[in-house]
């Protein structure tokens, strides 16, 4: 791991803050594999502001040393790719202790079966699934006993937007993986977040014009009529991270697009 992304602030015996409040994440090393943009770096936002330690993990350094200096003293960051198993290896090395683990990395191909190749059809499941699983196993061994893992899904899984049909089972098996895994790893509570559409990093790389109609498309199929922000979702992570009883679940943060 690096150092941290910024040097401590020099003392000011007159004039110091008083302490922040002490909070559930007060102290806790918090870990996001997919922390450097998107709904990864909201979560390391509030992590940090709740009082833990971040690491970010993601696949280009000077993105990640951008995002890490952002977020202060309490950030640092390592470069790991998780479709690589190497790599993977290598960046849980450097890390001692995780208290809370979350693993929103991947990237992958999105379309129907008869257009996409079958290396694009197969990508979710390389990158996201398989991404998310060998994350965790090889973080694992560092989880402590009353650790909690979190799972990216996406709300796909049980309303298939489009023709997606990889990308929809990815989801429901991410589902299944999460369950699988909080019985296998119990105490440590492994859970699921499945957001709907988001208004943020991931959409913002896209053609105007795609986004654009996705984001109207969203608005008509959901009760609440948007698309969410990457604050609310990692709210969502945030609450999953903390209450102590929720285990083998998944949220669905969707403005109740998974009913209509
Ligand atoms: N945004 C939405 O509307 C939405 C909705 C439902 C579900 N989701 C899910 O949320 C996840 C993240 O989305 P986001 O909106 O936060 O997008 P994002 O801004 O693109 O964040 C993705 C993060 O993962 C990293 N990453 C990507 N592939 C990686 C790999 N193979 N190894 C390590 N790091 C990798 C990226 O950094 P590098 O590229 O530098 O590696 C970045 O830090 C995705 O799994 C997506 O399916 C998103």
């Amino acid at each position: 791991m690096t150092a941290p992304a910024s040097p401590a602030s020099p003392a000011s015996a007159s004039a110091a803050p008083a302490p922040a409040p002490a909070t559930p994440l007060t102290g806790r090393d918090v870990v996001i594999v997919g922390g450097s943009s998107g709904i990864g770096l909201e979560v390391a936002r509030r992590a940090v502001t709740a009082g833990a330690r971040v690491v970010i993990g993601g696949r280009n350094a000077e993105k990640l040393a951008s995002a890490a200096e952002s977020l202060g003293e309490r950030a640092s960051w390592g470069v790991v790719d998780t479709t690589d198993k190497a790599s993977l290896a290598a960046f849980f090395d450097g890390i001692d202790r995780i208290d809370h683990l979350f693993t929103p990395a991947a990237s992958y191909q999105v379309g129907p079966m008869r257009e996409l190749t079958d290396s694009e059809a197969e990508s979710p499941f390389v990158s996201k699934f398989w991404g998310q699983y060998h994350a965790v196993r090889h973080a694992a061994p560092k989880l402590t006993a009353d650790a909690s893992v979190v799972l990216m899904s996406g709300a796909a899984s049980v309303r298939p937007p489009a023709a997606a049909p990889a990308y929809v089972a990815c989801n429901a098996a991410i589902e299944g993986l999460g369950r699988g895994l909080a019985v296998e790893l119990a105490p440590v509570r492994v859970n699921v977040v499945s957001p709907g559409t988001v208004d943020g990093n991931l959409w913002a790389q896209r053609p105007a014009e795609v986004r654009e109609a996705s984001f109207a498309q969203y608005g008509r199929d959901a009760l609440l009529r948007r698309p969410g922000t990457e604050g609310e979702i990692a709210d969502a992570v945030l609450f999953l991270f903390t209450n102590t009883f929720m285990t083998g679940s998944t949220l669905y943060p969707d403005g109740g697009y998974a009913l209509r």
